[in-house]
């Protein structure tokens, strides 16, 4: 028996395939290409209509491998399959299972159920903790992610996910601990702690600062090389967090802090609890502990009623910013959200407009960022090779900048001190000084 997962969305799916991926195996089942496959499962987004839209595509495409293969089996999993339900089953009868992201522990029985000719969804499970016991089918050695938190207790206007994913749910600092010692001791280098909202970590337990303390533990653990978090949220990113950067080398300089727009009217409407002048703050205090920090950021155009004034202080949010990169997304209306209501829905066109404006400015500031590299030696975790070009590795900088270089000497996992030669837009090349 063999199966394929196609993970579509951010790293919480990234990681909850990873979790499918054990499960499948503890079943029996061994990881092929889509088109040799018996079990397919689509672990889905439901962002922005657009991921949805990529889905609906490869369920169509899916369709006809089906046809070939009536045993094939099919399973919709993530926030898309959370959102949609067993409307998806009478929608898609190629689909033969839908599981959401709370459930995940459910596949092998729906998968029996599957097999004894019934259609199975599982979706109630939305509001429980991450459990540790799960087995997880980890995808590169030398760097892991580890989730820290389930779900979001925000209510940003715009955004599905509280929806899909449920509330805030931590895991037990004992329990990320115990999963990052386990990981160093199995040789990985870098952990990537994972959370909606990392910055509210232990608040469903009325726990307060509790990120802050939680970092500096798994900084301490033995062998953890690299540590990374994301996302950071500009309301709730506190001093401690930054103190505890600041006194571990090993914490990555690196924050990814979604601003998602430069306009206070904009961001009240978001529901996002800060203004511009408190982000531009927050960020010179980080850059004052921390002195040589990259910072990313998210930001969407288009938000209803974003005037061309708005529009314009998202530029200048960019430019006073110095962002070293950024995700830039089209308003999308989600159903059910406060956002998708609201009067003076700006036009698509008038929305790609705009994202060309906002990503040749952030593009510009990335390729500054990355010129200011060339000729200094950086820390780079060998991730894999380079996929575009034989015998050189790609891997990131502390500053989560990708790096290329030749792979002479060493390889995919191990530490390298590497000077950086020349910077593109997005990306580095550089040669090894030396391997750890
Ligand atoms: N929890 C993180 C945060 O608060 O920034 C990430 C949330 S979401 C998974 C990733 C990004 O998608 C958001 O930061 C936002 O920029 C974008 N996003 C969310 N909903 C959106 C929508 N309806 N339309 C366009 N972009 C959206
Ligand atoms: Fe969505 Fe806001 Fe929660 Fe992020 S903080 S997941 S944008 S509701
Ligand atoms: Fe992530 Fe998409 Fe769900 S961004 S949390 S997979 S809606």
């Amino acid at each position: 028996m063999r199966y394929a997962i196609l993970t579509y969305g951010c790293q919480m799916n990234e990681h909850d395939s990873e979790v499918l991926g054990g499960l499948c195996e503890a079943q029996g089942y061994r990881s092929a290409p889509v088109d040799e496959a018996d079990l397919i499962l689509l672990n889905t987004c439901a962002v922005r209509d657009s991921a949805e839209e990529r889905v609906r595509g490869k369920l169509g495409e899916l369709k006809r491998l089906k046809a070939l293969n009536p045993r094939l089996i099919i399973g919709v999993a993530g926030c898309m399959a959370q959102r949609e339900g067993a409307e998806l089953l009478r929608r898609h009868p190629q689909v033969d299972l839908v599981v959401g992201p709370g459930d995940l522990a459910r596949l092998p029985e729906l998968l029996r159920r599957v097999r004894s000719g019934q259609s199975a969804a599982a979706l109630g499970g939305l509001g429980t903790a991450v459990a540790s016991d799960l087995p997880r089918r980890r995808g590169r050695g030398a760097k892991a992610w580890v989730s820290i938190s389930t779900g979001c207790d925000n209510a940003c206007s715009y955004c599905i996910v509280p929806a899909v994913r449920g509330p805030l749910v931590s895991r037990a600092a004992a329990a990320v601990l115990e999963e990052v010692r386990g990981l160093a001791a199995t040789g990985c280098r870098e952990v990537v702690l994972l959370g909606q909202n990392v910055d509210s970590f232990g608040r469903d337990r009325g726990e307060e600062g509790a990120f802050a303390r939680l970092l500096e533990r798994v900084a301490a653990v033995e062998g953890v090389r690299r540590v990374r978090f994301t996302t950071s949220h500009p309301r709730d990113l506190d001093l401690p967090t930054l103190r505890a950067m600041a006194a571990h080398p090993n914490i990555c300089r690196h924050l990814h802090l979604p601003a998602q727009s430069g306009s206070d009217a904009i961001l009240a409407r978001m529901g996002r609890g800060y203004t511009r002048d408190r982000y531009l703050d927050l960020l010179a205090r980080a850059r004052r502990l921390l002195g040589d920090l990259a910072v990313t950021t998210d930001l969407i155009v288009g938000f209803p009623g974003e005037t061309e004034e708005e529009f314009g202080a998202t530029l200048e949010l960019v430019d006073r910013a110095r962002f070293t990169g950024a995700f830039t997304f089209m308003f999308s209306p989600r159903p059910g959200t406060a956002a998708a209501g609201l009067p003076d829905q700006v036009p698509l066109d008038t929305k790609k407009r705009r994202l060309r404006r906002l990503m040749e400015r952030v593009n510009f500031w990335s390729g500054q960022a990355n010129l200011a590299l060339v000729g200094r030696v950086e820390e780079v975790l060998a991730e894999g090779p380079s996929p575009r070009h034989p015998g050189m590795l790609a891997g990131r900088t502390g500053g989560n900048r990708l790096v290329r270089f030749p792979a002479e000497g060493g390889g995919a996992g191990r530490m390298a001190r590497v000077e950086i030669i020349a910077a593109r837009t997005w990306t580095l090349e550089g040669r090894v000084v030396g391997w750890e």
